[in-house]
């Protein structure tokens, strides 16, 4: 993918998380393609090849339910961009567990790193999106999220939640500029599904009306959509679906 000087987001910054891999990898090169310029953090060490590889303006490793790590990072991404126009929280972890097994331990990991995160990386990047009365928050929910997931309660819970963080912060700040969105795709061949068993896939391939699961290449450009003016300029507090009609 060639970068283009005229591209949707020619000008404009962003840091995206969880982009070592899969959907977050994926709107890091679309958006570096359409001209953005971007930092790119994971807490993957391959991120610093991946930013190498795409021509990223900078990599942060870091564990996002790290709350001090993650003021670190967004102060650090705001000195090399100059401003984050644009912050996209890809990141993510899966595991499963019915909920008469799971341990606390494991629905509050879950918790932190793909809900609470989101929280302190909205927060952290705000006052300056505020300050110039322009901003883009674009967090990736799941469908689960809206349907639940049998042996899935936490990751459905905290993808609920970052929905409804999702809602909430537009509420608050559409007003000054500030436009926040979610994505809740559905299921992606990424290294997040590899995990789960073959079973599970041949089912929910045929559950879905598609008939298939999507590519990151099927997702990033939802991301591009809301990152750019004029294209994403009338979506508030959205869920937007790319999801093989999982959830319709
Ligand atoms: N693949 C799917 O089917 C699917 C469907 C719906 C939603 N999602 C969501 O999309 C997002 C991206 O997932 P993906 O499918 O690209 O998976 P992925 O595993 O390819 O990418 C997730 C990235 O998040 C990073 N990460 C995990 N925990 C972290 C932490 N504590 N700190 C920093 N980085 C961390 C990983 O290192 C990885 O690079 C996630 O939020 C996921 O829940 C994925």
């Amino acid at each position: 993918m060639q970068q283009q000087r005229n591209g949707r987001l020619a000008g404009r910054t962003a840091l995206v998380t969880g982009a070592a891999s899969g959907i977050g990898f994926a709107i890091a090169r679309h958006f570096i393609a359409e001209g953005a310029t971007v930092v790119l953090a994971d807490r993957d060490p391959r991120v610093e090849q991946a930013t190498i590889d795409l021509g990223g303006a900078a990599a942060l490793v870091f564990d996002v339910s790290d709350e001090s790590a993650v003021v670190r990072a967004v102060a650090e991404a705001t000195a090399v961009l100059g401003r984050i126009d644009t912050l996209v929280t890809s990141h993510g972890i899966l595991t499963e567990s019915p909920v008469a097994s799971m341990a606390t331990t494991q629905w509050q990991q879950t918790i932190d790193v793909d809900l609470t995160s989101v929280f302190v990386l909205c927060r952290e990047v705000l006052p300056g999106m505020l300050d110039r009365g322009d901003g883009r928050i674009i967090n990736i929910a799941s469908q689960l999220g809206i349907k639940g997931g049998d042996g899935l309660a936490h990751y459905a819970a905290a993808k609920a939640g970052v929905i409804a963080l999702t809602k909430s912060l537009a509420l608050e700040v559409s007003a000054r500029g500030v436009l926040v969105n979610a994505i809740a795709p559905g299921p992606i061949e990424t290294p997040l599904v590899e995990g789960i068993s073959e079973e599970w896939k041949v089912a929910k391939r045929a559950e879905l009306p598609l008939g298939r699961f999507g590519t990151v290449d099927e997702v990033a450009p939802t991301a591009v959509l809301l990152a750019a003016s004029p294209d994403g300029n009338l979506f508030v507090g959205q869920t937007l679906g790319p999801n093989s009609g999982d959830v319709m």
